[in-house]
Protein backbone atom coordinates (compact mmCIF):
# COMPACT_ATOMS: atom_id res chain seq x y z
CA UNK A 1 0.00 0.00 0.00
CA UNK A 2 1.48 3.15 -1.04
CA UNK A 3 1.09 6.77 0.70
CA UNK A 4 -1.99 8.73 -1.23
CA UNK A 5 -0.33 12.00 -2.57
CA UNK A 6 -4.64 13.17 -1.92
CA UNK A 7 -4.43 12.09 1.24
CA UNK A 8 -0.75 12.42 2.69
CA UNK A 9 -1.93 11.32 6.23
CA UNK A 10 -3.75 8.53 5.07
CA UNK A 11 -2.17 5.07 3.34
CA UNK A 12 -4.90 4.65 1.25
CA UNK A 13 -3.92 3.66 -2.45
CA UNK A 14 -5.09 5.90 -5.09
CA UNK A 15 -5.08 5.47 -9.34
CA UNK A 16 -3.64 8.21 -11.03
CA UNK A 17 -5.65 10.89 -11.98
CA UNK A 18 -5.07 13.34 -15.22
CA UNK A 19 -5.21 17.45 -15.02
CA UNK A 20 -8.69 17.25 -16.09
CA UNK A 21 -9.73 14.41 -12.91
CA UNK A 22 -9.96 11.66 -15.28
CA UNK A 23 -8.29 8.09 -14.18
CA UNK A 24 -5.30 7.54 -16.32
CA UNK A 25 -5.58 4.71 -17.99
CA UNK A 26 -3.19 1.54 -17.49
CA UNK A 27 -2.59 -0.62 -19.44
CA UNK A 28 -3.67 -4.65 -19.84
CA UNK A 29 -1.91 -6.27 -16.70
CA UNK A 30 0.06 -3.17 -15.26
CA UNK A 31 -3.66 -2.24 -12.79
CA UNK A 32 -6.64 -3.57 -11.81
CA UNK A 33 -8.53 -1.83 -14.94
CA UNK A 34 -8.00 -3.08 -17.97
CA UNK A 35 -8.49 -0.06 -21.41
CA UNK A 36 -11.67 0.08 -22.78
CA UNK A 37 -13.33 -2.05 -20.03
CA UNK A 38 -12.18 0.49 -17.27
CA UNK A 39 -14.96 2.13 -15.38
CA UNK A 40 -14.74 5.02 -13.82
CA UNK A 41 -15.08 6.41 -10.03
CA UNK A 42 -13.67 9.40 -9.47
CA UNK A 43 -13.78 11.16 -5.45
CA UNK A 44 -12.71 14.61 -4.58
CA UNK A 45 -9.52 14.80 -2.58
CA UNK A 46 -8.23 18.01 -0.23
CA UNK A 47 -6.31 19.19 -3.36
CA UNK A 48 -9.31 20.13 -5.18
CA UNK A 49 -7.71 17.10 -7.62
CA UNK A 50 -9.99 13.51 -8.26
CA UNK A 51 -8.66 9.86 -7.39
CA UNK A 52 -10.18 6.71 -6.64
CA UNK A 53 -9.11 3.63 -4.45
CA UNK A 54 -7.15 0.38 -6.95
CA UNK A 55 -9.84 -2.26 -7.41
CA UNK A 56 -7.68 -4.60 -4.91
CA UNK A 57 -8.11 -2.15 -1.85
CA UNK A 58 -11.84 -1.16 -2.66
CA UNK A 59 -12.32 -4.60 -1.54
CA UNK A 60 -10.43 -4.34 1.41
CA UNK A 61 -12.17 -0.76 2.16
CA UNK A 62 -15.60 -1.87 1.64
CA UNK A 63 -14.59 -4.37 4.68
CA UNK A 64 -13.43 -2.19 7.39
CA UNK A 65 -15.58 1.11 6.31
CA UNK A 66 -18.86 -0.10 7.20
CA UNK A 67 -18.28 -0.35 11.04
CA UNK A 68 -15.49 2.80 10.73
CA UNK A 69 -18.15 5.23 11.63
CA UNK A 70 -20.78 3.37 14.00
CA UNK A 71 -23.76 5.19 15.24
CA UNK A 72 -23.50 7.68 12.00
CA UNK A 73 -26.03 7.57 10.03
CA UNK A 74 -25.55 7.52 6.29
CA UNK A 75 -27.04 10.28 4.13
CA UNK A 76 -26.50 9.83 0.04
CA UNK A 77 -27.66 11.61 -3.10
CA UNK A 78 -28.20 9.58 -5.95
CA UNK A 79 -28.57 11.70 -9.55
CA UNK A 80 -28.45 10.85 -12.86
CA UNK A 81 -30.34 11.39 -16.75
CA UNK A 82 -33.83 10.01 -16.79
CA UNK A 83 -32.93 5.82 -16.99
CA UNK A 84 -29.33 6.07 -15.87
CA UNK A 85 -30.34 3.50 -13.14
CA UNK A 86 -30.94 5.47 -10.01
CA UNK A 87 -33.82 3.54 -9.71
CA UNK A 88 -32.02 0.39 -10.10
CA UNK A 89 -29.64 0.70 -7.94
CA UNK A 90 -31.25 2.20 -4.82
CA UNK A 91 -32.87 -0.81 -4.51
CA UNK A 92 -29.39 -2.68 -4.11
CA UNK A 93 -28.30 0.44 -2.14
CA UNK A 94 -31.13 0.04 0.89
CA UNK A 95 -30.95 -3.69 0.75
CA UNK A 96 -26.90 -3.21 1.23
CA UNK A 97 -26.78 -0.04 3.62
CA UNK A 98 -30.43 0.02 5.05
CA UNK A 99 -31.35 3.59 4.56
CA UNK A 100 -34.45 4.97 3.91
CA UNK A 101 -35.08 5.39 0.18
CA UNK A 102 -36.76 8.62 -0.83
CA UNK A 103 -37.66 8.59 -4.01
CA UNK A 104 -39.20 12.21 -5.50
CA UNK A 105 -40.57 10.52 -8.86
CA UNK A 106 -42.34 7.87 -6.59
CA UNK A 107 -43.58 10.38 -3.77
CA UNK A 108 -45.41 12.57 -6.60
CA UNK A 109 -46.56 9.66 -8.65
CA UNK A 110 -47.92 8.33 -5.62
CA UNK A 111 -49.93 12.08 -5.03
CA UNK A 112 -51.00 11.78 -8.32
CA UNK A 113 -52.52 8.44 -8.51
CA UNK A 114 -54.12 9.63 -5.15
CA UNK A 115 -55.34 12.32 -6.34
CA UNK A 116 -54.34 14.58 -3.87
CA UNK A 117 -53.60 18.90 -4.54
CA UNK A 118 -50.36 17.99 -5.00
CA UNK A 119 -50.86 15.12 -7.30
CA UNK A 120 -53.13 17.29 -9.56
CA UNK A 121 -50.73 19.62 -9.98
CA UNK A 122 -47.82 17.52 -10.40
CA UNK A 123 -49.58 15.51 -13.34
CA UNK A 124 -49.14 17.68 -16.15
CA UNK A 125 -45.33 18.47 -16.14
CA UNK A 126 -44.73 14.91 -15.21
CA UNK A 127 -46.28 13.96 -18.16
CA UNK A 128 -45.10 16.55 -20.35
CA UNK A 129 -41.42 15.39 -18.60
CA UNK A 130 -40.71 18.72 -17.00
CA UNK A 131 -40.20 19.81 -13.39
CA UNK A 132 -42.51 19.57 -11.23
CA UNK A 133 -42.74 23.32 -9.61
CA UNK A 134 -40.93 23.52 -6.17
CA UNK A 135 -43.92 25.24 -4.42
CA UNK A 136 -45.06 21.16 -4.25
CA UNK A 137 -41.39 19.12 -4.26
CA UNK A 138 -39.66 21.09 -1.94
CA UNK A 139 -41.86 21.05 0.99
CA UNK A 140 -42.12 17.20 0.12
CA UNK A 141 -38.51 16.59 0.43
CA UNK A 142 -37.86 18.43 3.94
CA UNK A 143 -41.08 16.90 5.40
CA UNK A 144 -39.89 13.70 4.71
CA UNK A 145 -36.32 13.93 5.58
CA UNK A 146 -37.71 15.47 9.09
CA UNK A 147 -39.09 12.13 9.50
CA UNK A 148 -37.71 10.53 12.93
CA UNK A 149 -37.26 6.99 10.78
CA UNK A 150 -35.10 8.76 8.19
CA UNK A 151 -33.09 11.14 10.25
CA UNK A 152 -32.74 7.04 12.62
CA UNK A 153 -31.70 5.59 9.29
CA UNK A 154 -30.19 7.69 7.52
CA UNK A 155 -31.27 8.33 3.78
CA UNK A 156 -31.09 7.81 0.16
CA UNK A 157 -32.65 10.63 -2.15
CA UNK A 158 -33.07 9.82 -5.30
CA UNK A 159 -34.26 12.73 -7.83
CA UNK A 160 -33.67 15.84 -5.35
CA UNK A 161 -32.24 18.39 -6.18
CA UNK A 162 -32.62 18.76 -9.55
CA UNK A 163 -32.50 22.10 -9.78
CA UNK A 164 -29.97 24.96 -8.09
CA UNK A 165 -32.79 26.35 -6.73
CA UNK A 166 -33.73 23.02 -5.03
CA UNK A 167 -30.01 22.34 -3.71
CA UNK A 168 -30.27 26.11 -2.28
CA UNK A 169 -33.84 25.36 -0.41
CA UNK A 170 -32.10 22.16 1.54
CA UNK A 171 -28.64 24.03 1.80
CA UNK A 172 -30.58 26.89 3.98
CA UNK A 173 -32.21 24.08 6.27
CA UNK A 174 -28.74 22.81 6.70
CA UNK A 175 -29.32 19.04 4.87
CA UNK A 176 -26.27 17.51 3.19
CA UNK A 177 -25.08 14.39 1.88
CA UNK A 178 -21.75 12.27 3.01
CA UNK A 179 -21.72 11.30 -0.85
CA UNK A 180 -23.16 12.69 -4.14
CA UNK A 181 -23.53 9.75 -6.30
CA UNK A 182 -24.39 10.64 -9.90
CA UNK A 183 -24.34 7.92 -12.56
CA UNK A 184 -23.28 8.74 -16.34
CA UNK A 185 -24.72 7.37 -18.87
CA UNK A 186 -24.48 8.87 -22.64
CA UNK A 187 -27.85 9.95 -24.24
CA UNK A 188 -27.81 7.59 -27.03
CA UNK A 189 -28.25 4.65 -24.61
CA UNK A 190 -30.90 6.19 -22.37
CA UNK A 191 -33.44 6.20 -24.67
CA UNK A 192 -33.33 2.49 -24.97
CA UNK A 193 -33.32 2.05 -21.73
CA UNK A 194 -36.76 4.51 -21.32
CA UNK A 195 -38.99 2.88 -24.23
CA UNK A 196 -37.79 -0.58 -22.36
CA UNK A 197 -38.49 -0.09 -18.93
CA UNK A 198 -41.27 -2.28 -17.17
CA UNK A 199 -42.09 -2.12 -13.53
CA UNK A 200 -43.85 -4.83 -11.64
CA UNK A 201 -47.00 -3.35 -9.74
CA UNK A 202 -46.95 -6.11 -7.25
CA UNK A 203 -43.34 -5.58 -6.24
CA UNK A 204 -42.22 -2.71 -7.47
CA UNK A 205 -39.13 -4.52 -9.16
CA UNK A 206 -37.58 -2.69 -12.65
CA UNK A 207 -37.08 -4.57 -15.61
CA UNK A 208 -35.81 -4.02 -18.76
CA UNK A 209 -37.50 -6.17 -22.11
CA UNK A 210 -33.31 -6.81 -23.45
CA UNK A 211 -31.13 -6.06 -20.46
CA UNK A 212 -33.49 -7.59 -17.54
CA UNK A 213 -36.29 -9.17 -19.14
CA UNK A 214 -39.16 -10.58 -16.63
CA UNK A 215 -39.88 -13.76 -15.87
CA UNK A 216 -42.54 -14.65 -18.25
CA UNK A 217 -45.26 -15.69 -16.25
CA UNK A 218 -45.28 -11.89 -14.62
CA UNK A 219 -44.98 -10.57 -18.13
CA UNK A 220 -48.96 -9.49 -18.31
CA UNK A 221 -49.15 -7.18 -14.87
CA UNK A 222 -46.05 -4.99 -15.96
CA UNK A 223 -46.91 -1.50 -16.44
CA UNK A 224 -44.85 1.16 -18.60
CA UNK A 225 -44.66 4.70 -17.52
CA UNK A 226 -46.47 7.12 -18.96
CA UNK A 227 -43.73 9.55 -19.49
CA UNK A 228 -41.86 6.72 -20.77
CA UNK A 229 -41.48 7.24 -24.85
CA UNK A 230 -38.77 8.62 -27.25
CA UNK A 231 -40.42 12.33 -27.53
CA UNK A 232 -41.43 12.81 -23.64
CA UNK A 233 -37.11 11.28 -22.48
CA UNK A 234 -35.78 13.85 -24.86
CA UNK A 235 -37.71 16.77 -22.90
CA UNK A 236 -36.60 14.93 -19.39
CA UNK A 237 -33.17 15.07 -20.80
CA UNK A 238 -32.90 18.56 -22.31
CA UNK A 239 -34.21 19.52 -18.62
CA UNK A 240 -31.66 17.18 -16.86
CA UNK A 241 -28.77 18.53 -19.08
CA UNK A 242 -30.21 22.11 -18.56
CA UNK A 243 -29.58 21.95 -14.41
CA UNK A 244 -27.39 19.37 -13.80
CA UNK A 245 -24.22 21.15 -13.75
CA UNK A 246 -25.91 23.95 -11.03
CA UNK A 247 -26.93 21.09 -8.99
CA UNK A 248 -23.43 19.68 -8.82
CA UNK A 249 -22.03 22.88 -8.24
CA UNK A 250 -23.51 22.84 -4.83
CA UNK A 251 -21.46 19.21 -3.89
CA UNK A 252 -18.57 19.41 -5.72
CA UNK A 253 -16.67 18.51 -2.17
CA UNK A 254 -19.23 15.06 -2.58
CA UNK A 255 -19.52 14.35 -5.84
CA UNK A 256 -18.23 10.84 -7.12
CA UNK A 257 -19.58 10.18 -10.69
CA UNK A 258 -19.99 6.50 -11.40
CA UNK A 259 -19.83 4.68 -15.14
CA UNK A 260 -23.46 3.75 -15.42
CA UNK A 261 -22.78 2.10 -18.94
CA UNK A 262 -21.49 -1.46 -17.24
CA UNK A 263 -23.93 -3.87 -16.06
CA UNK A 264 -26.23 -3.24 -13.25
CA UNK A 265 -23.96 -5.21 -10.38
CA UNK A 266 -20.55 -3.73 -11.79
CA UNK A 267 -22.00 -0.43 -11.29
CA UNK A 268 -23.58 -1.53 -7.72
CA UNK A 269 -20.06 -2.86 -6.98
CA UNK A 270 -18.31 0.72 -7.78
CA UNK A 271 -21.07 2.38 -6.14
CA UNK A 272 -20.35 0.05 -2.70
CA UNK A 273 -16.50 1.18 -3.52
CA UNK A 274 -17.57 4.78 -3.73
CA UNK A 275 -19.81 4.71 -0.44
CA UNK A 276 -17.19 2.47 2.10
CA UNK A 277 -14.11 4.95 0.62
CA UNK A 278 -16.43 7.66 1.80
CA UNK A 279 -16.70 6.64 5.02
CA UNK A 280 -13.23 5.05 5.28
CA UNK A 281 -12.14 8.45 4.60
CA UNK A 282 -14.06 10.65 6.47
P1 LIG B 1 -38.20 10.08 -11.79
O1 LIG B 1 -39.17 9.02 -11.52
O2 LIG B 1 -37.18 10.37 -10.81
O3 LIG B 1 -37.58 9.79 -13.24
P2 LIG B 1 -36.14 10.03 -13.87
O4 LIG B 1 -35.21 10.90 -13.13
O5 LIG B 1 -36.43 10.42 -15.27
O6 LIG B 1 -35.47 8.65 -13.72
P3 LIG B 1 -36.10 7.32 -14.09
O7 LIG B 1 -36.98 6.83 -12.98
O8 LIG B 1 -36.71 7.40 -15.45
O9 LIG B 1 -34.81 6.38 -14.29
P4 LIG B 1 -33.80 5.74 -13.27
O10 LIG B 1 -32.53 6.49 -13.33
O11 LIG B 1 -34.42 5.47 -11.94
O12 LIG B 1 -33.56 4.36 -14.06
P5 LIG B 1 -34.03 2.86 -13.74
O13 LIG B 1 -33.23 2.31 -12.63
O14 LIG B 1 -35.51 2.77 -13.67
O15 LIG B 1 -38.97 11.44 -12.09
C1 LIG B 1 -40.11 11.44 -12.94
C2 LIG B 1 -40.65 12.85 -13.06
O16 LIG B 1 -41.05 13.34 -11.76
C3 LIG B 1 -39.69 13.91 -13.59
O17 LIG B 1 -39.62 13.91 -15.01
C4 LIG B 1 -40.33 15.19 -13.04
O18 LIG B 1 -41.46 15.55 -13.80
C5 LIG B 1 -40.80 14.74 -11.67
N1 LIG B 1 -39.77 14.98 -10.64
C6 LIG B 1 -39.01 14.05 -10.01
N2 LIG B 1 -38.16 14.64 -9.15
C7 LIG B 1 -38.39 15.97 -9.24
C8 LIG B 1 -37.82 17.11 -8.60
N3 LIG B 1 -36.83 17.02 -7.70
N4 LIG B 1 -38.29 18.33 -8.94
C9 LIG B 1 -39.26 18.47 -9.85
N5 LIG B 1 -39.86 17.44 -10.49
C10 LIG B 1 -39.42 16.19 -10.18
O19 LIG B 1 -33.51 2.16 -15.09
C11 LIG B 1 -34.10 2.46 -16.32
C12 LIG B 1 -34.15 1.20 -17.19
O20 LIG B 1 -32.81 0.83 -17.52
C13 LIG B 1 -34.77 -0.02 -16.47
O21 LIG B 1 -35.51 -0.75 -17.40
C14 LIG B 1 -33.55 -0.80 -15.98
O22 LIG B 1 -33.83 -2.20 -15.91
C15 LIG B 1 -32.50 -0.47 -17.02
N6 LIG B 1 -31.16 -0.40 -16.46
C16 LIG B 1 -30.76 0.14 -15.28
N7 LIG B 1 -29.45 0.04 -15.12
C17 LIG B 1 -28.98 -0.58 -16.24
C18 LIG B 1 -27.67 -0.98 -16.66
N8 LIG B 1 -26.58 -0.76 -15.91
N9 LIG B 1 -27.56 -1.59 -17.86
C19 LIG B 1 -28.65 -1.82 -18.64
N10 LIG B 1 -29.91 -1.47 -18.29
C20 LIG B 1 -30.06 -0.85 -17.09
Amino acid sequence: MRQNACHPTKTVPCQPVNAAGKIRRVGAGVGPCKGAQERLIRVPCSTGAWTRPARSDRRALAAVAVTGQPGQPLRVMIAGAPAAGKGTQCAKIVDKYGLMHISVGDLLRAEVAAGTPAGRKAKNFMDNGDLVPNEVVVEMVKNKLGEDEVQQNGWLLDGYPRSGEQAEAIEKEGIRPDIFLLINVPDELLIDRVVGRRSDPATGEIYHLTFKPPPPEIVSRLVQRSDDTEEKARNRLRTYHANVDAVVGYYKNEVVEIDGTASMDMVFEDIVAAIDGIRHLA
